[in-house]
């Protein structure tokens, strides 16, 4: 299995292109089972995410091509299959994200029920009391949700938590129910609204994406149509977090500085220069790295998937910053191999104190999830010698060709397999 190596020290400075974003890319994927026709994708980040729901599409019968240079074409013109296996869910959670196209256009569905996840309990009770309210019966049976309809109807659904995969999974199964559907307590995360986005290039009526009120009128039929994914809002991120604690000077070109508010403000905040363009912007780190508190929530506040990467930057601090975690309720495993590398951060429950102005020293470290992955990328860029971090592949589940970036910035890092 690869493992990351690095040694610490250098301030990074250049430009890095920001790839296509993850999140978007795999619930258009699944969007493409809405159609008999082909849907063309464009700056789909090669990762192996995208490869897995490919390979899940695949499975079912589609016609599913991932390119290198980020094109994807899929064509689900007939299926034979209509299920999620377990092997599948249970390395990609997203694959949920079939649910609701299947019960939309085929009205039957058999997907694994996704188990808990190293950062929390990850329930889809949202999912299905949504299909439900459609017209859609849902019953787990040996540990497959089974869905089957006689045709889904137009119905007001509340979401009693904000859920990204929720709120797409009941668009997408909206755009083909009779009648209208909307959907309140929405999520508004620019994934979300890229998804609805392609839908409506394929034929959708959907109003209010962006907002906590989505409204869907059903149609007989989707087509196909072309659609360029959003840039990756997590990846700009982390390297803004890069430039911060490495004190280095980055442009982060390719993206949309304006879905990253709540990030830049925050870096800001902590003394570092953000000057933001139209479609990238330049972060220069400055000493001292002020401790501030964060607090996760959903777009457009701080976003949990920036949480273990702010926690890198907050061991440099000049003082104590408090990281309260709302929306999963174990994702702190990070902190934890932060420590081993020097850190000084305290658990409890859904809060870390980070107590920052340790020098972090390289360690052996793991890897527990995407995010803590790329988290303890950033520690090991300041921390005085070796790095190795294992268990990489999470890390490839959503990063594309993050340590040649890295490398291309002036960092000392290198994949050994
Ligand atoms: C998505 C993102 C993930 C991000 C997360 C939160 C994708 C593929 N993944 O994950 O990177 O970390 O949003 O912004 O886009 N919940 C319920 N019942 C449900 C569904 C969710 O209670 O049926 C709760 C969860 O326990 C959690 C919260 O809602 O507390 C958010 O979860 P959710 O939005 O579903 O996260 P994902 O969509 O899995």
């Amino acid at each position: 299995m690869d493992k990351i190596r690095i040694v610490g020290g250098n301030a990074l400075a250049g430009r890095v292109e920001i790839s296509g974003a993850k999140n978007a890319a795999l619930p258009a994927m699944a969007a493409s089972l809405l159609t008999a026709d082909t849907i063309h994708l464009e700056n789909i980040p090669y990762v192996r995410d995208i490869l897995t729901t490919r390979n899940l599409l695949r499975e079912m019968g589609s016609e599913a091509e991932v390119r290198k240079d980020g094109t994807a074409t899929l064509r689900a013109a007939e299926l034979h299959s209509f299920e999620a296996p377990y092997e599948l869910v249970k390395t990609m959670r997203a694959s949920i994200l079939v649910l609701g196209p299947l019960v939309g256009r085929f009205k039957k569905a058999r997907v694994s029920l996704p188990g808990g996840c190293a950062i929390g309990a990850r329930p889809v009770n949202l999912h299905l009391m949504g299909l439900e309210r459609m017209g859609a019966k849902c019953e787990v049976v040996h540990g497959y949700i089974e869905a089957s309809t006689e045709g889904l109807h137009g119905a007001y659904i509340l979401m009693e938590t904000v859920t990204v995969t929720g709120t797409e999974n009941l668009m997408m199964a909206a755009t083909l129910a009779e009648g209208e559907t909307i959907l309140d307590n929405a999520a508004c995360e620019p994934e979300v609204s890229d998804l609805a986005d392609l839908l409506r290039g394929m034929g959708a009526q959907i109003e209010g994406d962006g907002t906590r009120t989505i409204r869907i009128s059903g149609v007989r039929k989707l087509r196909g149509c072309r659609h360029r994914i959003i840039p990756d809002r997590i990846e700009a991120g982390t390297f803004a977090i890069a430039a911060a604690i490495t004190r280095g000077d980055i442009e982060i070109a390719n993206c949309r500085p304006h879905q990253l508010t709540a990030v830049l403000t925050q870096l800001s905040q902590t003394g570092a220069e953000v000057d933001i363009g139209p479609a990238s912007f330049r972060v220069k780190g400055r000493d001292p790295v002020l401790s501030r508190n964060v607090t996760t929530y959903p777009y457009p506040a701080f976003p949990t998937d920036m949480q273990a990467q702010y926690m890198a930057l907050m061991t440099q601090g000049d003082g104590i910053a408090v990281i309260t975690e709302t929306i999963f309720e174990n994702r702190f495993m990070h902190a934890l191999e932060m420590i081993r590398m020097g850190a000084d951060i305290a658990v409890e429950g859904r809060q870390a104190v980070v107590k920052g102005g340790r020098s972090l020293t390289g360690a052996r470290v793991l890897a527990s999830d995407l995010r803590a992955s790329a988290s303890l990328i950033l520690a090991g860029l300041v921390a005085s010698g070796e790095t190795w971090i294992d268990r990489v592949y999470h890390l490839d589940r959503g990063y594309f060709h993050i340590e040649e970036k890295l490398a291309a910035l002036g960092a000392n890092i290198e994949r050994v397999p």
